[in-house]
């Protein structure tokens, strides 16, 4: 098992062109296994809300379930280093709320940074939970958490003039003294402007190849959500498919009494058996007087 990475080992990754992985995890097993094959950071990302908790948008995940999960993936993973997501409005109505909340994240689930939507306009959270010892990733381009105000689910800086407004975003992120900046849905041009012109690591969803690293949706590169997938998702495995198949399997053998089969059963010794025998049909046995 490989050293837990800092901050500081990802600004070098940077420095030294070397692509950072990163992924989703929610809970014990999935974090388990993504520190076992040597992922670099795991996100545990209000996206929970959509892919495990069943909600139609982020919006509604709230702290408590945050940290829940939070804690699971930090058992799942004790050498990795795990960012927890500020849900909406846990940090949108002051720097104040904004230090709380992700002080929790700190002290409940013992992350080592956490994440937050918005470019200028969050760069005082950004700060202040920076001031407060804390490491911070920035989030821009499409933030799901205000999709109503981007109109949708959309990609964002398709024009120059956008595009631009993005990179002053992330200016104004890098300056607030975030540690990296995630970037969603947004053209590789304008991931490769961004990644060029800041110090940070960009770590890329849909933003293109030259961000410094990736991350995905565990739910989405393994299969495991279908109710709509990005256009920038890489599907690595179909869980769902083997999932309906296994359960499928299951219900079949159960019905026509496959399941369960001799090596599943508890036996007992041969005499075992007949003494029970005779103390089922004995005097011993008086199931009136079971006492309830
Ligand atoms: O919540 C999340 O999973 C995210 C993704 C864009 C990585 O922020």
């Amino acid at each position: 098992m490989g050293k837990k990475k800092s901050v500081q080992d990802f600004i070098l990754m940077k420095r030294a062109g070397e692509k950072i992985a990163y992924l989703t995890s929610y809970d014990y097993p999935s974090a388990y296994f993504a520190e076992k094959a040597g992922m670099d950071m795991l996100l545990v990302g209000d996206s929970l809300g959509m892919v495990v908790l069943g909600y139609p948008t982020t919006v509604p995940v709230t702290m408590e379930e945050m940290i829940i999960h939070a804690k699971a993936v930090r058992r799942g993973a004790p050498n990795t280093f795990i960012i927890g997501d500020l849900p909406f409005m846990s940090y949108q109505e002051s720097a104040d709320q904004a230090v709380h909340n992700a002080g929790r994240f700190y002290k409940e689930a013992e992350v080592d940074a956490i994440k937050l939507e918005g470019g200028r306009r969050m760069a005082d959270r950004i700060r202040a939970i920076v001031d407060s010892g804390m490491s911070v990733m920035g989030h821009i381009g499409l933030t799901p958490q205000s999709s109503g105000q981007l109109g949708g689910f959309k990609a964002q800086g398709r024009t120059a003039e956008s595009a631009l407004e993005l990179m002053l975003d992330a200016k104004a992120v890098e300056k607030a003294g975030a540690f990296s900046l995630l970037w969603e849905a947004i053209p590789p041009e304008v991931g490769k402007a961004i990644t060029e012109s800041t110090k940070i690591p960009t770590l890329g969803i849909g933003a293109g190849v030259h961000c410094d690293g990736q991350v995905l949706i565990i739910s989405d590169m393994l299969g495991a959500f279908e109710a709509f997938t990005p256009k920038f998702v890489k599907r690595y495995a179909n869980l769902g498919e083997i999932m309906v198949k296994a359960f499928s399997e299951y219900i079949t053998d159960v019905k026509t009494k496959k399941f369960p089969e001799e090596v599943h059963m508890y036996r007992m010794p041969p005499e075992e058996v007949k003494k029970f025998a005779d103390m089922l049909h004995g005097k011993h046995f008086k199931p009136d007087n079971a006492g309830f």
